[in-house]
């Protein structure tokens, strides 16, 4: 399928289906912001409830944070984004749109907008970090930043957490939460957005064991995307080459996806060194070393990090699953998402509005609602219809309340990928789709 037609096809089902609209859409939208419907809301949940299972409740040497998203400022002069987390801007004499002077079609010297040739504006470095005002007055001195990373409420709460938790290095800190960065050239839908959502992770390990820690962390994350059904031919790695490492990192490897629009990284995995925690130690006068128990050893971590765009994974998801498939001569859409994160796990039908199918299918449906398990309830239009429908947004499951129901108390449960159907008793249908989430 043609690069544009995907993408195209992705938007249109999301906004038309409820995944995500576009920001204030009703005021002509704000600039690459996304909202998220009724299905969006549960599928983002669900990848982020995934990885909060694996990184924290299924580990004991990680612990979860909930940082604020305003930081006091002297905290993004430590980091190092007050001076430098900047992208090179120019901007077009001829039309005035402005581009990110690194992007290839810029480099060659053509406008991407209007087409015009050499005709840009000497490149200046561009603060990509959101500012604002804390207080009444607006000056200099109330000058705060919203975030452009989560990972700075990590560093600073590191002694915090660790003594409150007892934990003892190597233990690492994680949370989900957004973060904001004011892009030159944002795009390609949810890829690249001013707001978006980090599920980070830094683990704290003693220098020196920080090489074999990246390369545990770099096998955990992929085996993790791999296990949300991604496929694999999908997948790789990029290493950083030093041109491209950040300011803080030794080693550095991105997860990439390849999207309609080319491979593109969508979770960065960065040895960190002690860079954040000997920069905070510096500008806040705060000793932030930690002393190893029985040899009394005092030394500042080397922090691993795991940083994945929850926006991103879910553009990833959404692009992997989407298929179309011939069925019988009709096109048939259909998104294969793996059932643990799909927002709706079960559809109800009865086969027909009378003879008390849809007041059994209604019972059906609050049972379901009863043991947490979301499902959608549909009696409108032919069956083959409500199929489609939910198979174009995911469903895995759709049970059907027919004649056999009433008179034997059976339903049948058809598979979304297979399209095949069992029939199984009214009262097990709880107990079958919690195995088969199991
Ligand atoms: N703490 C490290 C850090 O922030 P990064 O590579 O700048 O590293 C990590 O960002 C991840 O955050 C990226 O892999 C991407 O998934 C996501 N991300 C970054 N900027 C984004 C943007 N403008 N829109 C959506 N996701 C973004």
């Amino acid at each position: 399928m043609p690069t544009q037609d995907l993408m195209d096809k992705l938007v249109s089902l999301s906004k038309r289906r409820g995944y995500i609209f576009q920001s204030s859409e009703i005021y002509g939208g704000t600039g690459s912001v996304w909202d998220y419907g009724p299905l969006g809301v549960e599928l983002k949940r669900n990848i982020k409830e995934r990885w909060w299972a694996s990184m924290v409740h299924r580990r004991d040497d990680i612990e979860g944070l909930d940082a604020a998203i305003l930081m006091n400022p002297r905290v993004w002069e430590a980091s190092g984004h007050v001076d430098g987390f900047t992208d090179p801007l120019i901007e077009c004499t001829n039309c005035h749109r402005r581009f990110r002077a690194d992007l290839p079609e810029v480099a060659e010297g053509q406008c991407p907008s209007c087409g015009k040739k050499d005709a840009f504006t000497e490149p200046r470095m561009f603060n990509l970090m959101f500012k604002t005002f804390m207080g009444p007055v607006e000056d200099s001195s109330a000058t705060v930043y919203i975030r452009p990373e989560t990972a700075q409420g990590i560093f600073v709460n590191f002694l915090n957490v660790q003594g409150s938790a007892r934990q003892k290095v190597p233990f690492g800190i994680a949370q989900i939460g957004k973060a904001f960065r004011n892009e030159i050239t944002p795009g390609n839908f949810i890829f690249r957005t001013r707001e978006f959502e980090q599920a980070e992770m830094q683990f704290f390990v003693k220098p020196g064991e920080d090489d074999e820690w990246f390369a545990r962390w770099m096998d955990v994350r992929m085996q993790w995307h791999k296990d949300l059904g991604i496929r694999e031919e999908k997948l790789r790695f990029h290493k950083h080459g030093p041109d491209e490492l950040a300011h803080y990192a030794k080693d550095a490897h991105d997860i990439e996806y390849e999207f309609p629009f080319g491979w593109k990284e969508f979770e960065g995995i960065h040895n960190r060194t002690d860079f954040d925690l000997a920069r905070h130690q510096e500008y806040s006068g705060k000793r932030l070393e930690y002393i190893d128990a029985p040899t009394n050893e005092r030394f500042i971590p080397y922090v691993i990090e795991t940083s994945m765009g929850v926006d991103r994974t879910t553009l990833v998801v959404l692009a992997d699953a989407y298929r179309e498939e011939d069925v019988e001569g009709e096109t048939r859409v259909l998104m294969a998402l793996s059932p643990e994160i799909a927002p709706v796990k079960a559809a109800v039908f009865p086969l027909v509005k009378k003879d008390g199918m849809p007041e059994l299918a209604r019972k059906i449906q609050s049972d379901l609602r009863s043991a947490a398990i979301n499902s959608f309830y549909d009696q409108s239009g032919a069956i083959g219809r409500r199929y489609r429908r939910q198979d174009e947004v995911g469903t895995p499951w759709c049970i059907t309340v027919d004649g056999e129901s009433l008179e034997k108390g059976t339903v049948t449960i058809r598979d979304r990928d297979t399209l095949e159907q069992v029939r199984i008793s009214m009262d097990q249908i709880v107990t079958w789709i919690q195995e088969q989430l199991s």
